[in-house]
């Protein structure tokens, strides 16, 4: 525990019948922070939004909230909030009757509701839309009411569940940009749900990504990329060329018939292994100054880039970003460093994971 902790699980698991959704979630969250819970439809992460903001029941294990367990305190009396995918807004209450909702229940004076709505309805850039019914607003000022509506009782935690994804790409980067420098400005905890990997990185400071009701790997959109524990998560966070490889010894690995040096270690002699290189590590050269060799098969032009895919003698198909065009059915030499070479294990926890690259680093 760091002590800064706002949120924890332990050993939290979550059942339906025989179904088990969640299998046994350990997380910490801190104080101030931007969560993403990344995954694909099903994992279960509308799930633990809900287990944090007391809307279900977890079947075993805690969950602690500013250091007090919750698992029996009803929702109303966790200082957690929720924006919900469609918002959830009364369609026939103006934008101040939806803000002030939650405070009228409350039964607060009148002028300190009037002054707590103005306050947030500034703080998302919809002052003067009080009077504004919500079938008059646009999809992305609806979903700031829906933010207010949230950010009016003062929650230590905000939880998002998918909130662009209704919205145009345009509007959706835009609201990226809008919630994270929201989120840095208040300085209240973001548990933001998102099935979309570049969101993913482009927001947060600490991603879980998640499968089948499970954590697979947890830490920064940097950490995520650049050391992906498994082939499911290099896959699902960024474009990724993965072969199979035998890990020679420390810092030696072999893969499409040549042997290679690189920065991991802490596995066996001989171990077979996974191996990564991202596209964008590709250097597009000459076949005598490459490592690999690969014949070009298709190009795509794709804006700022080439996106170059080719094959080695081995049938292994390579991706490659290269501001440098090449030629279809050429053959082509790919350059890259011994660092741009990540070796995955196959089935290694993430506790297993992070103890090998500690073990090795401290070196
Ligand atoms: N009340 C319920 N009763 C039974 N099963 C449920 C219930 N709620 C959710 N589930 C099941 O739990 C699993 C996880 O659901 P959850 O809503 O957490 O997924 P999700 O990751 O949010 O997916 P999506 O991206 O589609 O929103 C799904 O298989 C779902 O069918
Ligand atoms: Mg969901």
């Amino acid at each position: 525990m760091t002590g800064n902790a706002i949120i924890e699980f332990n050993h939290v698991k979550k059942q339906y019948d025989d179904n088990v959704i969640l299998k046994d979630i350990d997380l910490e969250i801190e104080r101030g922070k931007f969560y993403t819970l990344l995954g694909p439809s099903g994992c279960g992460k509308t799930t633990i939004l809900n287990l944090v903001a007391g809307f279900t029941e977890a079947t075993e294990g805690t969950i602690t909230l500013n250091g007090k367990k919750v698992n029996d305190i009803p929702p109303n009396q966790r200082t957690v909030n929720t924006v919900f995918q469609d918002y959830a807004l009364f369609p026939h209450m103006n934008v101040f009757e939806n803000v002030a909702f939650g405070l009228r229940i409350k039964k607060m004076n009148k002028n300190v509701i009037k002054e707590k709505v103005a306050e947030v309805l500034k703080m998302v850039q919809l002052s003067g839309y009080e009077e504004r019914g919500i079938s008059e607003m646009s999809g992305g000022q609806r979903q700031r009411v829906a933010i207010a509506r949230a950010l009016v009782n003062e929650p230590d935690v905000l939880l998002l569940d998918e909130p662009l994804s209704a919205l145009d790409l345009k509007l959706r980067t835009d609201m990226q940009y809008e919630l994270r420098e929201l989120q840095q400005r208040l300085g209240i905890t973001f548990i933001f749900v998102t099935h979309d990997q570049e969101e993913a990185l482009a927001m947060s400071d600490i991603i879980f990504v998640m499968k089948e009701g499970e954590i697979v790997q947890s830490g920064t959109p940097v950490d995520i990329y650049d050391e992906p524990i498994n082939r499911y998560v290099a896959d699902f966070i960024g474009e990724s060329n993965i072969v199979k490889g035998t890990m020679i010894q420390d810092y030696e690995v072999s893969f499409v018939g040549h042997t290679f040096e690189c920065v991991d270690a802490g596995m066996r002699p001989n171990e077979k292994v996974e191996v990564v290189l991202r596209p964008e590590d590709l250097v597009l050269t000459s076949v005598e100054k490459g490592k690999l060799t690969v014949q070009v098969d298709t190009q795509l032009f794709r804006g700022v880039h080439y996106e170059i895919i080719g094959y080695d003698r081995d049938g292994n198909e390579w991706m490659v970003h290269s501001t440098k065009k090449a030629k279809v059915g050429s053959e082509v030499g790919l350059y890259f460093e011994p660092e741009d070479i990540h070796v995955m294990r196959f089935g290694e926890s993430e506790q297993e994971f992070d103890a090998r690259l500690e073990s090795y680093e401290e070196e």
